[in-house]
């Protein structure tokens, strides 16, 4: 059976007293869930802050991108062994807003999956398609492209020691998201396509899906049966739909 898991992006927002006030609030609300991981990703400058309050707390710590390289010259890079430093576990790779604003290749994106492997980190893989290529009905064929780019780089044995999560571009920060069987749809294809290479790698692979999940919705998307939680970026933001979004995952 897949983990369920509640990830967290704050993407760019925050700040000091911001945070504690959330963390706070969040550990303050959250039960001891038994079937659930829930993590937080906040922006680097925030990793330690983040992770001195989570300390023996029942929440992990994640980043939102790391660098290929393990280390050397390059200049405003974060490593995976500097987030494992500080207590790292998750950490996202290929973003869309990534992808998009930074020209991330799926190449480059499956470098980044095996970087945050060799540093001992769980990669949660993005996928996910634009409007555009959903209309254009070419929604399946970029989202096999993003995930066999990481498969043929890395083998599908070392995919199931990630994550999966599907987050369909047009559904991101846009308050509209995908329906429970648009997204289920999409889950099961992904699940399929790894089952190709690997029928237990496929089945037991955690999928989880982003894009303007919220307290009101989380519940129905995560009752479909290729959903094993979500990724979550606005509603993260806010302690009492953070925590209602964890508890409909439990
Ligand atoms: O990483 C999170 C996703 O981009 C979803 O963001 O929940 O604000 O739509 P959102």
């Amino acid at each position: 059976m897949p983990k369920m898991y509640v990830i967290g992006n704050w993407k760019m927002h925050g700040s000091k007293i911001t945070n504690c006030r959330l963390i706070e609030g969040i550990l303050s609300k959250l039960p001891i869930l038994t079937k659930v991981d829930v993590a937080i990703c906040p922006p680097f400058p925030y990793l330690q802050q983040t992770s001195d309050k989570l300390f023996r707390r029942p929440i992990l710590l994640g980043a939102q991108d790391l660098s290929c390289a393990k280390e050397g010259a390059y200049t405003g890079e974060v490593s995976g062994d500097m987030l494992r430093d500080l207590k790292t576990r998750f950490v996202l790779v290929g973003h869309s807003e990534r992808r998009a604003m930074h020209n991330e290749s799926d190449q480059v994106v499956a470098n980044k999956f095996a970087a945050a492997l060799e540093a001992d980190l769980i990669p949660v893989l993005c996928v996910g398609e634009t409007l555009e290529q959903r209309e254009a009905g070419h929604a399946e064929q970029v989202i096999a492209e993003q995930v066999s780019a990481v498969i043929n780089a890395v083998g599908v044995e070392a995919l199931s020691k990630g994550i999966i999560a599907y987050e369909p571009v047009w559904a991101i920060g846009s308050g509209k998201t995908a329906t429970p069987l648009q997204a289920q749809h999409i889950h099961a294809f992904i699940r399929g396509l790894v089952r190709e290479h690997n029928e237990a790698i496929g089945s037991d692979l955690s999928i989880l899906y982003g894009g303007s999940v919220n307290a009101d919705n989380a519940a129905t998307l995560f009752g479909q049966p290729d959903i094993n939680g979500g990724l979550i970026g606005g509603a993260s933001l806010k302690a009492d739909s953070f925590v209602s979004i964890c508890l409909a995952a439990n």
